[in-house]
């Protein structure tokens, strides 16, 4: 704009003088002008402080899509720009789920955005996905409103008598996080498809650090050689607590996590058995859960570098859900949940294992390392900070909308609540709660360190902005 200012300057200033000159002023004039154009087009670093981001994020979307292409069982990837991008399903590919509300079948494309889907995933990598008393405390609205939301049978829609939500809680609420980031290495996340009686993959999956497993999935000699003997954590739904005393004889250690909210039949449970019981921290209160599934694998990047999932129905084909250890259901939007397993694969969220892919499951390397991935997060988080007008707040607490100090129960990255209830006391939660810190793994102890003993907590399941961030005094 400068450039035009100053010659329309110029121009006036040559009015008195003879037309040659005057010319001669226009015209150069002119060539400003068309040189500051020009340059404001030509994509200099200049005008667009983000192309070497959006560069970063074209060549992610790339990998991707070969990622997608050579994995995907006849999915292909289709680039939009450097965060968009579309799942398609071969044509004629059978389409066979019907959903009557919509009186339509499910459709053969899936957009994405990729630049979103990596921000949310990996922010899941620092995530604790477990409710704490140090949570709900640091809540602006955590006692009155949030727990209420999780507790059945409160009768009242907020907690106007916090002692009586104390009373349904106490039972699962420890002070600090009982789990880590990076606690573990490995972890394989076992579904319920009878796809798993079509290999034997019981031995790789008790080969992880911890498997994490599904309602009433049962684990005995007869099923092991498909899904294995080990046991380590449980995800479980309201309806499935009646029945937990009889699959967790004896399995003492095996950790419950409460995929949704607390209930008197879970209270009861509780009483009965003396497993570790904990609530999951990050649902989406409002339109229900995503998929089961989903919060099985959220729970496992909290605590895990890598995640094998097995037994999710993944591969093309199928008309029907069925379970490894009872008579088939009827399932729901297959072909959706397929497209998002892969690109989620492809995104280095998790490893994909199925019977059609078991040949080649050592083979990692089509889909893109973690160089590649971390290079890709960084470009999509400056985008979007800039999007949002916030230029400064590019690191891990770039989120944090709360913050929290751990009161008297915070004592570095060990919790063991000081006032839980004796039930809890006597149950073996202490397997994790009461853990030295230098029995951590190294990369969870320089996880810690690097956060400065901070934990991170969502406020809303799917939403990436707004954490609730915990100081925990750093041990020396
Ligand atoms: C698609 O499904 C229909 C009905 O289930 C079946 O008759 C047909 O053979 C299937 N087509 C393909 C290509 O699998
Ligand atoms: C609050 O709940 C506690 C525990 O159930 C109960 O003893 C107390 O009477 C309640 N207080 C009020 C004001 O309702
Ligand atoms: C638990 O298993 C043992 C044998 O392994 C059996 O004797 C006992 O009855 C079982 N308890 C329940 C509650 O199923
Ligand atoms: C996650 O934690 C690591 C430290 O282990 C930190 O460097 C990184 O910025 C964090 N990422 C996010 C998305 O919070």
């Amino acid at each position: 704009m400068r450039g035009f200012k100053s010659s329309s300057a110029a121009v006036a200033a040559g009015k008195r003088r003879p037309t040659v000159l005057l010319l001669l002023l226009v015209v150069l004039a002119f060539t400003v002008l068309v040189v500051y154009i020009q340059s404001s087009f030509t994509g200099n670093r200049g005008s667009d402080p983000y192309e070497g981001e959006k560069l970063i994020l074209s060549e992610f979307q790339t990998s991707v899509q070969q990622c997608v292409a050579s994995r995907g069982l006849g999915l292909t990837a289709h680039i939009v720009d450097h965060c968009k991008l579309v799942l398609k399903f071969p044509e004629g590919t059978n389409s066979t789920w019907y959903n009557a509300q919509f009186k339509i079948y499910e459709p053969l494309e899936y957009p994405y955005d990729v630049c979103e889907a990596i921000l949310l995933w990996e922010q899941y990598r620092n995530m604790t996905t477990v409710l704490t008393r140090e949570y709900l405390d640091a809540r602006p609205d955590g006692w009155l409103e949030y727990a209420a939301k999780r507790i059945a049978q409160l009768g009242a829609d907020k907690c106007y008598n916090h002692s009586l939500c104390e009373e349904h809680l106490n039972l699962i609420l420890p002070g600090s996080p009982p789990f880590h980031p990076r606690q573990f290495q490995s972890c394989a996340v076992v579904g319920n498809s009878g796809d798993l009686l079509k290999t034997e993959f019981g031995e790789e999956i008790d080969g992880h650090d911890a498997v994490i497993r599904d309602n009433e999935a049962p684990v005995n000699e007869k099923y092991a050689k498909y899904v294995g003997l080990k046991r380590d954590f449980r995800l479980v739904v309201r309806g499935a607590a009646r029945n937990m005393v009889t699959i967790l004889n004896g399995s003492d250690d095996e950790v419950l996590i409460i995929k949704s909210v607390t209930h008197r039949d879970f209270n009861k449970m509780i009483e009965e058995i003396p497993n570790p019981v904990y609530l999951f921290q990050g649902i989406v209160l409002r339109r229900g859960a995503k998929g089961t599934g989903m919060k099985s694998i959220e729970l496992a990047l909290s605590m895990c570098d890598i995640v094998d999932i097995y037994g999710f129905t993944v591969d093309p084909g199928y008309t029907e859900w069925t379970r490894y250890f009872s008579t088939p259901r009827k399932g729901h939007n297959p072909l959706q949940g397929r497209a998002y397993y892969q690109l989620l694969e492809c995104l280095g969220v998790i490893r994909i294992h199925s019977p059609m892919r078991s040949k080649r499951k050592q083979d990692w390397s089509d889909v893109p390392s973690r160089e590649t991935i971390n290079r890709a997060h960084a470009a999509a988080l400056s985008l979007k900070r800039n999007q949002a007008g916030k230029v400064n707040g590019l690191g891990p607490f770039g989120s944090c909308k709360v913050w929290g100090t751990a009161g008297v129960y915070g004592n570095g990255p060990v919790s063991g609540s000081l006032d839980m209830s004796d039930t809890r006391k006597n149950s073996k939660y202490n397997k994790w709660e009461i853990l030295p810190f230098d029995s951590l793994r190294k990369e969870a102890q320089e996880h810690y360190f690097q956060m400065g003993g901070v934990s991170l907590y969502k406020m809303d399941g799917n939403k990436l902005d707004d954490l609730v961030c915990v100081k925990h005094q750093m041990q020396s």
